[in-house]
């Protein structure tokens, strides 16, 4: 059997293209003993949120990933900042990692690019090194992302290649594994831009949490085009392919049968919407419930963080001797 590591940044408001690209099939993915998913608490703090923001944030997000129904006895769910191996391995990548091959990372590229002179952290920078940790210490097969985060699971592939030819087999190789629709939503404002936590135009973002009439609304204002086919087609048609893939994505369907189904786009975003809204209305209600019972939830991440602590150990510590890092106390 495959083991399975994913995670998700603290940042913004989770939103349906988390969800559908890459969370529902942590759920799927999910089995005794080889699923370990976490909230990157550490990964959020690059862009140096507010004080305060970053536990409140967790706190939420961690609520999601049981609403959405992570099992406990079933996955390791835990935050990044909980198990101090996270930090302790990125140092070890950062010097496998070459400042070239982080250099054309396109999302550091992007973010230079956007910031216009403005305040870039190194962590920013560094950041592939980090996610290349979350994934190593657990001996990951198969990394269950949407798409933008392909190219960071091929930097930890290349990562681990390294390091093991530099000292040994330490590092299992894992490979991303993106879902057949539902791997980029994009904005339904600006369909040629993905859904973004960090960009998030209100207009085109549809939050797990928003309320049903909010989503419809979002979705009836939804960009199409002018020339009234419904079809497939990401270059031509990007706001009606966009709907397509998430009706798809939404209701189990192919895109091509969803396709075939409508004439007219108004038929099509009612019903991509009301599909949303059902496949969300009961994450929505066991979401309320966890976060009215934050006890609880504490005691169930610190029980993950335990759970996780143990295998991040073994691996860490299989990586500083497989170096050759004098033991503490030997
Ligand atoms: P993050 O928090 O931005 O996103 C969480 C997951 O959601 C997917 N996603 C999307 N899928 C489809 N359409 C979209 N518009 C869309 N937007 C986001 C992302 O691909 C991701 O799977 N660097 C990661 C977090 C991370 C991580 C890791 C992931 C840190 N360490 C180790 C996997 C393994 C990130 O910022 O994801």
């Amino acid at each position: 059997m495959a083991r399975v590591f994913s995670a998700i940044k603290p940042t913004g408001d989770v939103h349906l293209g988390n969800y559908l690209g890459a969370l529902r099939n942590w759920v799927e993915a999910q089995r005794p003993g080889e699923s370990v998913y976490s909230v990157v608490d550490l990964h959020a703090f690059t862009t140096s949120p507010d004080a305060g923001e970053i536990g409140e944030r967790t706190m939420n997000v961690a609520a999601i990933l049981f609403a959405i129904g992570l099992d406990p006895d079933a996955s390791v769910v835990f935050v990044q900042s909980h198990v101090p191996e996270h930090s302790q391995l990125t140092w070890l990548m950062e010097c496998t990692a070459s400042f070239g091959e982080l250099s054309r990372m396109t999302q550091f590229k992007d973010r230079t690019a956007r910031a216009d002179g403005g305040f870039i952290s190194a962590g920013i920078f560094t950041y592939p090194a980090l996610m290349a940790a979350d994934i190593l210490l657990y001996d990951t097969d198969e990394v269950p992302v949407g798409d933008d985060q392909r190219q960071h699971v091929e930097i930890t592939r290349d990562i681990a290649e390294r390091f093991n030819t530099r000292y040994g087999e330490v590092f299992v190789i894992p490979r991303a594994v993106t879902p057949a629709a539902g791997a980029r939503i994009m904005d339904l404002q600006n369909p040629t831009a993905k859904m973004s936590k960090s960009e998030q135009s209100d207009a085109g973002f549809v939050g797990l949490l928003d309320p049903p009439d909010a989503i419809v609304k979002r979705f009836k204002r939804a960009v199409t085009d002018s020339d009234n086919e419904v079809r497939h087609d990401r270059e031509a048609k990007p706001g009606v392919s966009n709907l397509l893939e998430i009706l798809a994505a939404a209701t189990g369907q192919t895109i091509a049968s969803v396709a075939d189904e409508y004439e007219r786009y108004g038929d099509l975003k009612t019903a991509t919407a009301e599909a949303v809204v059902e496949l969300l209305r009961p994450i929505q209600e066991r979401h309320a419930e966890l976060m009215a019972d934050p006890g609880e939830l504490h005691r169930l991440l610190a029980h993950g963080a335990g759970l996780a602590r143990e295998r991040a150990g073994a691996t860490l510590e299989r990586a500083m001797r497989a170096v050759g890092f004098t033991p503490p106390g030997a």
